[in-house]
């Protein structure tokens, strides 16, 4: 085969791979595969979706309590341990055990693992008190959720009034939605918003909970 068509080829099942995905997610929305949990951490995602960087706009306070929705294999826990610092907490939490576990291994490797709870749950119900957390972050987690409207509802119990939930996505993953209807669902769920930033990749939405 010719080194063009051989490139045509591949470009070909790039592309039509990524329909196929993006169809069947818009039809059924569904947790990302265990079995592609390396990619979460791949250093080509790690590129555009760094840490720090991608929780900077958060403004993650020392000594408050944070809650990881779709914490996946830890990518962002472990950055958020240290930022909440001595005093503060983690709740860490995935529907997925092989996530968690994962989750676990590489807090403790970072000797972060004092500062995190880690549940195994699903994010329509949250083992969190009433009015209990000060801010709620879900990285590419909201478009993996069939009912996000129910999400954002047990969202909005746990944080406490003025409490904020910062939400990202990112364009590669197959259940992405454009900023504006996600942008919808919260403000239908009684969020507030307070402040939007982009990059080529991903959008980073911030909203607040009424006082
Ligand atoms: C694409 S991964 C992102 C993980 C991590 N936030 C990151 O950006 O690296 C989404 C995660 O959300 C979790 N998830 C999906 N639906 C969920 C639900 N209903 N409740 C809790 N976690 C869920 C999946 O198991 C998966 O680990």
């Amino acid at each position: 085969m010719r080194p063009t068509h051989f490139l045509a080829f591949s470009a070909g099942i790039c592309v039509g791979t990524q329909v196929g995905l993006r169809q069947g997610h818009r039809r059924q929305p569904r947790p990302w595969p265990v079995l592609w949990a390396p990619l979460l951490d791949h250093p080509w995602r790690l590129r555009y979706r760094d840490p720090v960087r991608t929780l900077g706009p958060f403004g993650i306070a020392p000594g408050s309590q944070v809650v990881d929705l779709g914490c996946g294999t830890g990518t962002f826990t472990v950055e958020m341990a240290r930022q909440v610092g001595q005093e503060g907490r983690v709740h860490a939490v995935d529907l997925q055990a092989p996530m968690v576990q994962r989750a676990r291994e590489r807090l403790e490797q970072a000797g972060l693992l004092a500062r995190v709870q880690l549940h195994h749950a699903t994010a329509y119900r949250l083992p969190l008190d009433d009015e209990s957390v000060d801010l709620v972050i879900a990285i590419a987690t909201l478009v993996e959720i069939p009912d996000p409207g129910m999400v954002l509802a047990e969202i909005h119990r746990v944080l406490r009034p003025g409490g904020r939930l910062a939400i990202s996505e990112e364009l590669p993953h197959p259940g992405y939605v454009p900023a504006w209807v996600a942008r919808r669902w919260l403000t239908a769920a009684g969020f507030r918003f307070g402040g939007q930033q982009r990059t080529p990749l991903c959008y980073s939405l911030l909203y607040f909970k009424a006082e």
